[in-house]
């Protein structure tokens, strides 16, 4: 198996809570976040939903030895989507091949990935749902009957040429499922899969084994610390033992409880998981919009950031935790917010 990156334009992923760089810079964020990806079903924790019906399906597909079908991966940033691409591709032995949805510009770049698959390769495209509308008309009869239609010349004289793809399994990943157009979502015949926040038993779990690459002899009251503080998520786990690493190791200090909570205190995470950017969402709500309701686009505004981000990477979490509800008129904060915030 292989992984090549057709086109490298995919945005840098940064950790949320990315106040304090790690002191060692010969430790890339990127390389360690590839170190602790689980290599193996074994080692991909949870999401034991997606896992069973996706190894079935894979099963079956070798059995008729053909390409799997596609699939889409949705939910919140970090909880595991590109990590089942690359899994997937290394549990079948295919060839991996990586783009994303905003690096795909024209036709013709749609045109020359797929003319370049191999039979059975795994076409991975992340953000899929800001691939733009004409891009994904092409995508249509490539997905379901392996065939690209492409026009050559203009006005009268144009005629359509059909050219016949590889077999290949294209997997999607989003982290704004509702983003994608209904006929699209439709030809994921494999099945759309939304993952779920991890439970602190399995987050634990991932904890402990990304403690052991990293050579960290952690207690295990540290490692529940990062685990009850991480967003139920893996990389913001993994990001935040990385940190109580790095501040064991300044201050020359055994990794307990208490160093634990000392370096996740310094970078604003609470204990609820809640950091600085949460809060303010929550403070704003509340504060200046009485607890709402109010529309994201005002709130967007009121706290300078993107839209996307707050309903992206801030909104769910909240909602999950129960700290705000999206309703039709807006979002509003719960009691559980207000108490949090007093
Ligand atoms: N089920 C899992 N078991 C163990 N570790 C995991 C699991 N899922 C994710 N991780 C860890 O979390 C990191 C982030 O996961 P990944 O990059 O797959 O998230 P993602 O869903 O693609 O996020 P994004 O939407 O930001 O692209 C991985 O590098 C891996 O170390
Ligand atoms: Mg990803």
């Amino acid at each position: 198996m292989g992984s090549v990156n057709i086109v490298d334009k995919m945005p840098k992923k940064t950790p949320l809570n990315n106040q304090i760089n790690s002191q060692n810079t010969l430790e890339t964020e990127g390389f360690l976040d590839s170190t602790l990806r689980p290599n193996t079903w074994a080692e991909y924790i949870g999401q034991d939903h997606i896992k069973e019906n996706v190894k079935i399906l894979l099963l079956a597909a070798s059995q008729r030895n053909h390409p799997a079908e596609h699939l889409l991966f949705y939910g919140p940033p970090g909880l595991g989507k590109t990590t089942l691409a690359h899994l997937i591709a290394r549990e079948t032995g295919r060839q991996i091949r990586i783009t994303s949805g905003p690096a795909i510009e024209k036709v013709g770049d749609l045109a020359s990935i797929l003319t370049n698959l191999q039979p059975g390769d795994i076409l991975f495209i992340d953000e899929i749902h800001r691939l733009n509308k004409m891009i994904e008309e092409v995508l249509y009869p490539a997905m379901e009957s392996g065939v690209l239609d492409i026009i050559i010349g203009k006005g009268p004289s144009a005629r359509t040429i059909q050219l016949d793809l590889p077999a290949f399994t294209l997997i999607g990943a989003t982290t704004r499922v509702a983003s994608l157009s209904a006929p699209l979502r439709s030809r994921f015949s494999g099945g759309a899969y939304r993952l779920e926040y991890y439970s602190q038993t399995e987050l634990m779990q991932i904890v402990e084994r990304s403690a052991k690459l990293l050579g960290l002899e952690a207690e295990a009251e540290a490692i529940l610390e990062v685990v009850i503080r991480s967003r139920q998520t893996p990389r913001t786990a993994n990001y935040f033992l990385k940190r109580v690493r790095d501040f064991a190791q300044v201050y020359d200090k055994p990794t307990s409880k208490e160093v634990a909570k000392q370096a996740l205190d310094m970078l604003g995470v609470d204990e609820h998981g809640l950091n600085q950017s949460d809060r303010k969402y929550l403070e704003v709500l509340i504060e200046k919009f009485n607890g709402g309701p109010v529309g994201v686009q005002t709130l967007a505004q009121a706290l300078s950031e993107e839209e996307s981000t707050i309903e992206d990477v801030v909104e769910p979490y909240l909602i999950q935790q129960g700290f705000i509800e999206r309703t039709s008129r807006g979002r509003v904060a719960t009691p559980k917010a207000r108490t949090h915030v007093s």
